[in-house]
Formats: structure tokens, C-alpha cells, sequence
């Protein structure tokens, strides 16, 4: 996608109306990017439906159109075409120009080695939320028997002369791109590998369910390791993606904070259930049905609550942003921890200068073991409500963060400009459609 220039890149919101109708969300941002890098692995052809029309799955398909993958996007029917038979070495000049552009390309590294033998992975990009380090992608990857080679300036080398063996691997914290880096690497490989402290998120679990229609074998333990036996080779698969729960948890606080009404269609119940809890608690109603999720405000007071947010299944890291939008309409205080990135609460800033009375503590407010105990990070929330918002000009920071913005500006009364909007389009499709078929009052 082409810059879009600074002056086209804003949204005008006027706010205090209720969100009321009925959206459709397609599949899980972080489940397709991967999903398009395991069809890599097989010399054949792959079929993903329930794809989105976001800019992480341009920023994949160009990455592999640029190793000689033929990829199909149809955007209406939301179907993805990959034909991986063949795959090529590209020119170092042209992976550079996708430097920054996503986290998904270090998790072509696996799958490169199997089909070239070598890999150049461009520097990464996605939010800044954190340090966000890549030393236990690598710390696999050496593990199975890579080279690895970060004196590039713009990328880092990655060579597997004598291809990839079985590995023990044990996360330190169980991190979602290391855990798929280590399947993704290991389905192949020779022998077995037993990953221990591993990730299990609902989309981990859908990608090894892609890797197995495609050949894989892999286990679960409910210990959170996970064991995968080498196979020797994998074929193509046809898939339909999990729906994006991090978007449908987006509109549901969206209703909540304009006091509206949201019909999510698409929307299931099991990966949103520690969301659904907290939902309720709140105060906020919800309906599931068949084709989706309903959720609305009720009407009268919302409640204060406090949560942690966690890896799978605790409360999402993801879900926070949005959420604290709401709670800010919440009556009391409310308490919110956030332990899996140290840099999460920065979007608050613009809250408050819309009239929310928020506190961010670098203290540990509850009880979860948190990496950033003691460190200087504010890492803890205390959100008093309700306090009214009021219209402001707003700069986008990242892509929750951004989102939960938008939900504000829609929230406050008067008019808002959001600025650097089009971030949002990495990880919300359609956003403006969907707000416009919600009754928002934006240009
Ligand atoms: N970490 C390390 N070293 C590593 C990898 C991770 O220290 O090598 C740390 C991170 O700094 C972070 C924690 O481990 O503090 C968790 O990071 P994780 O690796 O789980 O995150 P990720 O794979 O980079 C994915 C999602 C994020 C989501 C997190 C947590 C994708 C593309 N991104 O990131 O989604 O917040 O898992 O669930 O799947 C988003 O969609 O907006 C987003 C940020």
C-alpha cells in the first residue's frame, strides 16, 4: 500500500452518537499472515478463506510474490490463492523495501531454510508497544540448526547448510511468533522437537490445524509444551480462517462506550470467553448466536473492574486498549495491569486530554507474575469514571492504541480529527465502512 499523503490521512468524528447495526468480522489478523507463510513450507497450492482485505496480508503477499509464490488475493470473496511449487532467492535490494513494514516476514526464516537452504529476513516493523526482541526467534532458529548472520544493515541472513534437526527448546515466557517460529520451523526438520513454555492462543492452535491438514503431526500438552515430528513433506491445504477476536472485542467496547447497540456477525464464543467475562462484569450485555455476537449497553451505570492482562487464556493484551475506553464511562475505579508488553498504556495520554481522569503506575497492581516488577516501566492503570469527553485533535499511535482513539472520538461529544488514520487499516477492514453502516458521524 502507498503512503497515503498527510493531509488525506484523517478522520473527522462527530461524536456522542450511539454505535447501533450490524457489522461483519472475517478472519484473524494474526492467524492469516501466518497461515500464508505455512503455505510456503509445501510445494503446492493452498486455499485460505475468511481473509481480510488488511494491509498485513498486502505486506505477505509481496513478500512471497517477491520469492517466485504466485499469490491470488480476491478481496471481495475473501479467498487467498498460493501456489508455492516454486520459490526463488530474491535480490537483497528488493526484501529492503518491506524493512518495517510487519513482525509476520521473521517468520518466513523456517520455511525459507527447508525450500532454499537460506533466508534474508528485512528489519521488522509493527507497533511500538515495547522493546518488542526477537532473541528467542533466533535463540530456535540456532537451536534447529541455523546460521544466523545479523550483520546486515537492513535485515538479518539466515543459512542452514546442513538443513534443520529435531530440537529441546524451552521459552522463557511464552511468546506467539516464538512458538510459531519454532512449528513453523520444526515441521520439517529432522526429527522431533519438544517446545516447552510454548504459546497456546486460539490462533497458534489454528495454525496447527492448517499444518496438519497439510501432513504435520503435532501435540498439545496441556503443560503448554508442544511436540512436533518431523514429517518429510507437506502438501497444499484449504482452510477457513478463525474470526479476528480482537476485532470483534474492539466493537463490542465500541458499543459499550457510545452507550450503543452492535451486532458482531462472525463473532464466536469460545476464543472471546475471558473477554465475555469481563464484558458482563462491566455491565455490558451480550447475546451469542449462531451468526455472531450481539452486544449492547443496557442502559444506567457501567461498572468499575479490575483485570491483568495475560497470555491465552487470560485477558488479552489486545483487548485492553479498547476496553480502558469503556471504563473511562465505568462508575469507580478501575484497576488495570498489563503484563505481557511494558510499553501498552502511551495511547492513555490523548484520553486524558479528552477529559479522562487516568493514573499509570509503574508498580504491579495485582497479583500476576510480571517481567516488569521493579523495572521502570508504568505498566499499571488506575481509570476513575465516568468523566464526559470531550472532542480533541488526536494523532494515531499504533494500531489498538489508534483504534481505542476512534472509539474516544465516537464516545466524546463535539467534533474530533484523528490523524495518521490509515494505520489503522493494517489490522481493522473496512473500519469506515463498518462505522458508516453503524451510524457514526464521520468524514
Ligand atoms: N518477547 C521477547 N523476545 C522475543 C519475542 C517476544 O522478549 O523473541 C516478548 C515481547 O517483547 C513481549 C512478549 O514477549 O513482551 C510477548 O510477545 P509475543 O512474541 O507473544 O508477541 P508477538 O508474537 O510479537 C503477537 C501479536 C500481537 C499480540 C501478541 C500477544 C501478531 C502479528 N502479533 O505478537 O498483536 O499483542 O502476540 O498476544 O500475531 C496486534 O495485533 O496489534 C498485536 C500487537
Amino acid at each position: 500500500m502507498s503512503a497515503v499523503e498527510p493531509e488525506k490521512d484523517v478522520l473527522h468524528v462527530v461524536g456522542g452518537r450511539p454505535l447501533n447495526g450490524t457489522i461483519k468480522v472475517r478472519g484473524a489478523k494474526n492467524l492469516v499472515s501466518k497461515a500464508m507463510v505455512a503455505a510456503l513450507l509445501a510445494p503446492g497450492r493452498s486455499v485460505l478463506k475468511n481473509v481480510p482485505e488488511i494491509r498485513d496480508v498486502q505486506v505477505v503477499s509481496d513478500l512471497l510474490r517477491l520469492h517466485g509464490v504466485s499469490v491470488d488475493v480476491n478481496g471481495d470473496t475473501g479467498e487467498v490463492a498460493i501456489d508455492a511449487h516454486h520459490v526463488e532467492m530474491p535480490a537483497v535490494s528488493d526484501v529492503e523495501t518491506l524493512s518495517g513494514a510487519s513482525r509476520i516476514p521473521i517468520l518466513f526464516s523456517g520455511p525459507l531454510l527447508h525450500r532454499l537452504g537460506e533466508a534474508f529476513i528485512p528489519s521488522l516493523g509493527g507497533c511500538r508497544i515495547g522493546d518488542r526482541p526477537i532473541d528467542f526467534h533466533l535463540e530456535t532458529l540456532r537451536k534447529l540448526g541455523a546460521d544466523v548472520d545479523k550483520e546486515h544493515e537492513d535485515g538479518i541472513h539466515i543459512t542452514a547448510p546442513h538443513g534443520l534437526q529435531g530440537a529441546k527448546i524451552h521459552l522463557p515466557y511464552p511468546s506467539v511468533g516464538a512458538t510459531e517460529q519454532t512449528i513453523l520451523a520444526a515441521v520439517l526438520a529432522e526429527g522431533k522437537t519438544e517446545l516447552s513454555g510454548a504459546a497456546v492462543e486460539p490462533e497458534i492452535m489454528d495454525l496447527i490445524a492448517i499444518l496438519q491438514k497439510m501432513g504435520a503431526v503435532i501435540s498439545v500438552d496441556v503443560d503448554r509444551t508442544i511436540r512436533i515430528e518431523g514429517v518429510r513433506e507437506l502438501k497444499g491445504y484449504t482452510h477457513t480462517a478463525l474470526t479476528d477476536r480482537i476485532e470483534v472485542a474492539s466493537w463490542a467496547s465500541a458499543a459499550l462506550a457510545t452507550r450503543g447497540d452492535v451486532f458482531v456477525k462472525g463473532a464466536t464464543q469460545p476464543e472471546m470467553m475471558t473477554f465475555l467475562n469481563i464484558y458482563r462484569k462491566v455491565g455490558g450485555e451480550f447475546d451469542v448466536t449462531d451468526e455472531g455476537i450481539h452486544f449492547w449497553h443496557p442502559g444506567g451505570d457501567l461498572h468499575a473492574v479490575a483485570l491483568e492482562t495475560d497470555v491465552h487464556p487470560g485477558f488479552m493484551t489486545d483487548w485492553q486498549q479498547p476496553l480502558v475506553v469503556a471504563l473511562t464511562q465505568a462508575k469507580g475505579l478501575s484497576i488495570v495491569h498489563e503484563t505481557v508488553y511494558e510499553n501498552r498504556f502511551g495511547f492513555t495520554k490523548p484520553l486524558v486530554d479528552m477529559g479522562a481522569t487516568i493514573q499509570l503506575y509503574k508498580e504491579c497492581l495485582g497479583s500476576l507474575p510480571c517481567r516488569f516488577k521493579q523495572h521502570n516501566f508504568e505498566h499499571s492503570a488506575v481509570i476513575f469514571g465516568p468523566t464526559p469527553l470531550a472532542g480533541q485533535d488526536i494523532d494515531v499511535p499504533d494500531l489498538r492504541g489508534g483504534f481505542s482513539h476512534l472509539i474516544a472520538a465516537l464516545a466524546a461529544q463535539g467534533e474530533s480529527s484523528v490523524h495518521g488514520i490509515s494505520l489503522i487499516d493494517r489490522g481493522y477492514a473496512d473500519f469506515r465502512g463498518k462505522l458508516a453502516a453503524l451510524g457514526a458521524g464521520i468524514d
